[in-house]
Parts: C-alpha cells; structure tokens; sequence
C-alpha cells in the first residue's frame, strides 16, 4: 500500500487506533514505542490477523523511528497518564517534552505528513507540536470533539431508542470539562434535541458528556478510555486521506475564528488531503459565546504555563 500512518505510542490508544485502522485498509501502519518489544509484538499480532479479516496492511512495530519514514500521518498517543503524587504540571510539562521529542524526530523522516495529536493535556499538546515543527495550522489536529460528540450521541440514543446514526451531537471548546455541548445545534434526524427531550434529561445528558472520560477512568481504576478515541483517530485519517472533507470537531490553531486567536481549541473542522480545510463558525447566541470564552480562558492558562 501507498500510504503509512506512524502511531507513536503503542499504547492503549495507539494499538487500538492501528486495529480499526488496519481494518479500514487505509494504509500501512508503523508502531513506535519506548517499551522494547511491544510494538513489534502487538504489530506481529495484528498482522497474523490479517489474512483473518481479508485486508493487505503491513504493520510494522519498532523502538526507532527509522521505519516511520515517509508517513503521511503521524499520530502521537505517547505519553504518561497522571500517577499519583504527579502534579497537572509535572504531567504538563513531561508530555510536552514527549510530544516534542516525537514531533522532531518524526519530521525529520516525514517532512509533509499531517499530524493528529491525541496526547493531554490535548489542546496545549498541539500547540507544542505545531510550534516544535514549525508547521503551518493546516497539519495538526488534534482529537478530541469526535469523541466528546460521540459520547454525547451515544447518550441520546440510549435515552431515545433511535440509531447513532441520525443523531448529530456538537461538543465544541477545549477537551476538558470546561467542553461546550451545543444542544441547541445537536440534532435527530434534523429535528432539535429539546423537542424529543424533557431538560432534565437534556441536561443530564450534557452533564455526563463534560465528565465522560472520568467516568470510564473510574470504571476501568487504571487507564483511560481508548476504544472511542481510537475509533475517532481513525476517522479523521480517513477523512484526511480519502480527502472526504468530513465535517468533524477537532482541536486547531484559531487565527480569529469565534473571536479566538493563538490557540487550540475544539471547533468544528473540514478535514482533507492537506490536513484542515476550513473551520466552520456556528451563530452562538450570548451564553455559548460565553461558555466558549470561558473554556478558552482554560486553554490558554494551561499552554501558557509551558511558556513556548
Ligand atoms: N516515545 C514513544 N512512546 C512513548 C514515549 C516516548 N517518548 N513515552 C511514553 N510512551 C508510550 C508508553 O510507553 C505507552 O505505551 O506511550 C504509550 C501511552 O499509552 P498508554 O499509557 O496505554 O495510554 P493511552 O491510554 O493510550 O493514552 C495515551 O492519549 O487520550 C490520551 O490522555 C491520554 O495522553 C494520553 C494518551
């Protein structure tokens, strides 16, 4: 195959993204890891499954990044999740230097690819990649309003009984719980969401979407959720190299757009073959404006904490 996606960090978000990727056939896969030998053994595995499944993908696994030459997209999931004693900005401040060391020896091999950046503190992430690269905005996204969208559809179908795929949620701002769920653009079947629910239950719904990823880290006790993500990882490289042009929220730099600048933030983005189309900007009445304003003060104080 043609195209290479490079997954740094064979994590749990990194192999799960390579498992619905390889299984899209989209393209040859390369899995980079500090751990000796699990990116070559979760890469030799899921190649044995290969001719199970019917799809022609190499997947390859390895410590350096000698094999990512070439990629059309490098994903980055590397990183350490929070142990305990570990302050936000010791977590801040390690994943930064991850993220920045992967961005730099990745472009070096693959001089155009688009990155999708998934590592947290994820808005302030990207900024470290697009800065270390000196990349344009166009080619790093960073994922995150996918999977807080889908948390939210997939709440609202099981609140409604009807399928995934008529519901259109829209969860915009940065990836945490300051996100914004525009109930008033979400959708079924074009239909607005409060004339199918009762508030309380809208509201609650909204509720569970902004705490969605502590609720899976409570149940899990250890990790964080990675089959939705990676599920949204997938996604947007499909869009990027299909050159769909799939309307999708992401983290992007802002140059202005809702009143925002020099920051990554959850909007919603057109996704194609040079990384980010277009953003497209809702009519926010005055509290969503607000309510934005207000998750963008948060971005903000966090990426200027890493003083790049
Ligand atoms: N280079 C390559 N890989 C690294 C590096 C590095 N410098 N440092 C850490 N890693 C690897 C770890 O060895 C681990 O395998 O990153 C991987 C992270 O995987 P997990 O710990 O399983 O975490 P995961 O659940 O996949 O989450 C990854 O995505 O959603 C975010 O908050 C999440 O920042 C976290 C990231």
């Amino acid at each position: 195959m043609s195209k290479k996606i490079s997954i740094v960090g064979a994590g749990m978000t990194g192999s799960t993204a390579a498992h619905w990727l390889a299984e899209r056939e989209l393209a040859d896969l390369v899995l980079v890891d500090i751990v000796e030998g699990m990116p070559q053994g979760k890469a030799l595995d899921m190649l044995e499954a290969m001719p199970i499944v019917g799809k022609d993908v190499s997947i390859v696994g390895s410590n350096d990044y000698g094999p990512t030459e070439g990629s059309d997209i490098v994903v980055i999931t590397a990183g350490l999740p929070r142990k305990p004693g570990m302050s936000r900005d010791d977590l801040l401040t390690t994943n930064a230097d991850i993220v920045k060391k992967a961005t730099e020896a990745t472009l070096k091999l693959s001089p155009d690819a688009i990155y999708i950046i998934l590592t947290n503190p994820l808005d302030s992430m990207c900024y470290v990649a697009m800065k270390t690269g000196g990349l344009p905005r166009e080619r790093v996204i960073g994922q995150a309003g996918i999977l807080d969208s889908a948390r939210m559809r997939a709440f609202v179908a099981m609140e409604t009984g009807v399928s995934v795929e008529n519901i259109n949620c829209y969860v915009l701002g940065g990836h945490g719980d300051s996100m914004v769920p525009l109930t008033r653009h979400s959708n079924i079947a074009g239909i607005p969401l409060d004339e199918f629910l009762p508030k309380d239950k809208l509201d609650a719904i909204v509720e569970r979407t902004r705490t969605g990823g502590g609720e899976i880290v409570g149940l899990l006790k250890q990790g964080s959720a990675f089959y939705a993500p990676s599920a949204a990882i997938a996604q947007m490289a499909e869009s990027i190299l299909k050159d769909k042009n799939l309307v999708v929220p992401a983290s992007v730099y802002l140059q202005g757009e809702y009143g925002l600048k020099d920051i990554f933030f959850g909007v919603p983005t057109q996704l194609g073959r040079k990384g980010l189309v277009n953003v497209y900007e809702y009519t926010l009445n005055a509290a969503e404006q607000a309510a934005l304003e207000a998750s963008a003060a948060e971005v903000a104080k966090t990426t200027a904490e890493l003083k790049i």
